[in-house]
């Protein structure tokens, strides 16, 4: 049987309750993904696709509910354990990437790794193995503004997995990129899932990133509107399913 990565309960995430005027941006959101998943998080601006991406990835705390990452209950853990866990257990992928500029591109994959106190020689012999895998080898010595936009984004991915994280959460990460890198990111990520097995949570509004996925979750108004899964579908005809939702929810709204 497959172990679930992420199991999600009832979450509740009102904002702003001190300050007079709630927003309750998640109303009780349940699912579950199993490892090995790749899956997206869809709906309008404001649905709060962010807000439950943000809860998982301990970013940000539930108002109510549960939320368990790779068997762990984070919504009872202290602000301490949960940095510790965050570094060891999460991997990120930034729409900006969040390279950082003085370090080395092997520098930059190797941080998750030397946070942690992760021997040099352990570290030389991971970052070998991502960077060949995503084919930037080459590319280690030099700093980011000396590589492409698309070797940026491998180094990014290649980061977000140095440490085998249990999960990678992605929020909007093709958001800045043009089409032609966007495209290659996505599919760097499908590969790292279908490859590696690598489970994935990606949060997009665009249907286009999204066909890339395998399920896709769609939220309105803060609740779970539907579920939609790719099974053997080729990726095109997902697509228009994808856009045929998004439509229905659009349609809903007025
Ligand atoms: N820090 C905050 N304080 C108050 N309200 C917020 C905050 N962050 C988000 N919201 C509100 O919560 C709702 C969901 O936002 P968000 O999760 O960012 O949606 P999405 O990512 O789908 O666009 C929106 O109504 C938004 O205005
Ligand atoms: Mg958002």
């Amino acid at each position: 049987m497959k172990r679930s990565v992420i199991i999600v309960k009832n979450i509740q995430k009102v904002y702003g309750e001190k300050r007079g005027n709630p927003s309750h941006a998640l109303k009780g959101i349940s699912f579950s993904m199993d490892e090995g998943e790749f899956v997206g998080v869809m709906g309008p601006s404001g649905s709060g696709k962010t807000t439950l991406l943000n809860v998982i990835s301990t970013l940000d705390h539930a108002t109510d509910g549960l939320v368990e990452i790779a068997g762990t209950n984070i919504t009872k853990m202290r602000q301490s354990e949960l940095a510790d866990f965050r570094s060891k257990k999460l991997g990120f992928i930034f729409q900006d990437f969040n390279l950082l500029e003085n370090l080395s591109i092997y520098e930059n994959i190797a941080l998750p790794l030397s946070l942690q106190g992760v021997s040099s020689n352990k570290i030389g012999t991971k970052v070998e193995k991502v960077t060949k895998m995503l084919r930037i080898s080459d590319i280690l010595s030099k700093y980011p503004s000396e590589v492409s936009g698309g070797q940026k984004q491998r180094a990014a991915a290649a980061r977000a997995i140095v440490h085998d994280p249990a999960i990678i959460l992605a929020d909007e990460p093709t958001g800045a990129l043009d089409s032609k890198n966007a495209a290659s990111l996505l599919e760097t990520v499908a590969n790292l899932n279908e490859e590696q097995g690598t489970s994935i949570l990606m949060v997009t509004h665009d249907a286009y990133s999204a066909s890339y996925c395998k399920r896709i979750l769609f939220i309105q108004d803060g609740e779970l509107y539907k579920e939609i899964h790719r099974s053997q579908m080729p990726r095109h005809v997902f697509y228009k399913e994808i856009l045929d939702v998004l439509a229905e929810l659009g349609s809903e709204k007025r």
